[in-house]
């Protein structure tokens, strides 16, 4: 592997990655991680490729200066940075933890505009200039490889700033960061800082030039690749933007937007981006931060699509509405969201992927069902297709059908039900209370369709989560040694249930008249003479 430490390996288009989740990301408020966790995050950040993983600020805490000693000796391909401000005991500390490192480096920053010099630090620019020189000449006494951060660079006069990178770069800073610490900049001022301290900078050429943006403003990715555009060829980033306040540049937006964008971005670097996904998730899961669902490249709208406009394009081809593939970043595939804005295209899909074949009017009926149901409903997930689809199934030929259902329930009882049934082609209704609502609606079917079948089952579950969810109910009944199992699906628990017994019913006559066709069936016989 290049190391970042070496100039000469890397060539002028290529940019490191320097991801900074276990240590800026670790200081969003809520973040920490343990110790396992943080070898989990490094392990994968190695085999994903990026350059150097800053681990922690050893000087923060025992616990901190544990991880990244553990992490130090943990990874294989990385190089890895400890954080340390401008003083003896935090770089002396840093250089102990990183004691086992592949490539370790000692990240040491000040800052260097006038208002953190007057207020934070207190101290007059010839000091903090003379702190530059011999924080970096120490750091250089640990290792090799040094980064020099000016610390709110971005409102730096730009003389003092140029005199503080050229004093670094003299005491052996091989990286220079001037990070956008409050998120304030904006694209083309920071590629102009770039240009300009790249430019007036003698001894420039001697090291790698680096951004690190806060998302205060959220341009943090924008600003990002305009630094690069201005000449940095490092990158500090973290796993799903996490970082102080308003987090730091993503890392998986930076690099699939270099990666999408080659065109005009034409800058290489090492990551496997099949690897973004699970890397957010896990980097997630340890923080307990969810990842907003519109978020660019790993939230989880990212690749999917709900209009019908939008789906009908992706069926004809990706493309239309994909930039990137799903499968280019770990995401398995484009997912269809069944929702009110699908159209027949994509519900003839859905149905096919999930094995069906429907001719033109069964196709036709249950897509109104779907419609109907998604207008009820936020998100129609594939078992409430199924559901749907198995229902329309059943009820195909059916004799019985539910028209209209009014149900009175709640603790004011006695509950009752208003039930129209559709007895082939013939409206009848009836009105009955009972012990509950479900009960009310069974003994209106009873009192519509007189039958001597035994309820053997009630049973109500849920099709999918939230208080939205379809209802599914199934129903066994029980005639002269025949047992018949029928299922009812609604969003509406009470409508669920009477359609699950009507189709009990309807299958019952099924196999009556097959097994024995002379006979009439008792039930319609009392209201279909
Ligand atoms: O945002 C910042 O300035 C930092 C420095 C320590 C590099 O995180
Ligand atoms: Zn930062």
């Amino acid at each position: 592997m290049a190391s970042p430490n070496d100039m000469n390996d890397i060539s002028r288009d290529r940019v490191v990655i320097f991801d900074t989740t276990l240590r800026d990301g670790e200081q969003s408020p809520g973040a920490s991680m343990t110790l396992d966790e943080k070898l989990e995050v490094a392990q994968l950040l190695d085999e994903m490729g990026v350059d150097i993983i800053e681990a922690g600020f050893p000087i923060a805490s025992e616990g901190d200066f544990e991880s990244v000693s553990a992490i130090a000796k943990l990874v294989k391909n990385a190089s890895v940075a400890g954080l340390a401000r401008a003083a003896n005991k935090d770089i002396d500390r840093a250089g102990e933890a990183l004691k086992g490192a592949v490539n370790p480096r000692i990240h040491t920053f000040i800052s260097t505009s006038p208002l953190h010099m007057k207020y934070k630090l207190q101290k007059e620019p010839e000091e903090v200039l003379a702190l530059v020189t011999s924080q970096v000449l120490r750091a250089r006494n640990h290792v090799e490889n040094v980064e020099w951060s000016a610390e709110d660079g971005t409102r730096t006069e730009m003389d003092f700033l140029c005199r503080c990178v050229e004093a670094a770069i003299k005491a052996g800073a091989t990286t220079i960061n001037i990070p956008d610490t409050v998120g304030y900049t904006v694209p083309d001022e920071y590629e102009h800082i770039f240009r300009s301290v790249i430019e007036r900078v003698p001894n420039s050429d001697k090291a790698i030039f680096s951004v690190h943006c806060h998302n205060d403003l959220g341009l943090a990715v924008a600003n990002t690749l305009a630094g690069v555009r201005g000449g940095a060829r490092q990158i500090e980033c973290t796993i799903n933007g996490i970082g102080e306040r308003a987090g730091n540049a993503a890392l998986e937006e930076v690099v699939m937007a270099l990666r999408t964008r080659s065109d005009v971005l034409p800058y290489s670097n090492r990551i496997e981006t099949t690897m973004l996904m699970r890397a957010s998730k896990l980097v997630s899961a340890v923080t307990s931060f969810p990842v907003q669902y519109n978020k660019a490249i790993v939230g989880r709208n990212a690749f999917a699509h709900e209009s019908g406009i939008h789906q009908d394009g992706m069926l004809k081809n990706a493309q239309t509405y994909e930039i990137m593939t799903p499968e280019s970043v770990g995401v398995q595939k484009t997912s269809l969201v069944m929702g009110k804005h699908s159209g027949r295209h994509a519900f003839k899909e859905k149905l096919k992927d999930l094995g069906y074949t429907l001719g033109d009017n069964a196709l036709e009926d249950a897509f109104k069902r779907f419609k109907d149901l998604a207008d009820r409903k936020k998100i129609v997930y594939d078992e409430d297709i199924e559901a749907l689809v198995d229902d329309e199934i059943g009820h195909a030929g059916e004799r019985i059908k539910v028209v209209d259902l009014a149900v009175v329930a709640g603790t004011k009882g006695p509950q009752s039900a208003e039930l129209t049934l559709d007895i082939e082609g013939q409206q009848v209704s009836h009105q009955s209370t009972g012990n509950g609502p479900v009960d009310a609606i069974f003994n209106c079917i009873h009192a519509l369709v007189p039958h001597t079948a035994v309820l053997e089952l009630y049973q109500v579950h849920a099709v999918t989560e939230g208080t939205d969810a379809q209802a599914e109910v199934s129903v066994r009944l029980h005639e002269d040694g025949r047992s018949v199992t029928a299922k009812g699906a609604d969003p509406d628990t009470l409508v669920a249930s009477a359609r699950a017994y009507i189709a009990a019913l309807n299958k019952l006559m099924v196999k009556r008249r097959r097994s024995r066709p002379e006979e009439i069936e008792p039930g319609v016989r009392a209201i279909t003479p």
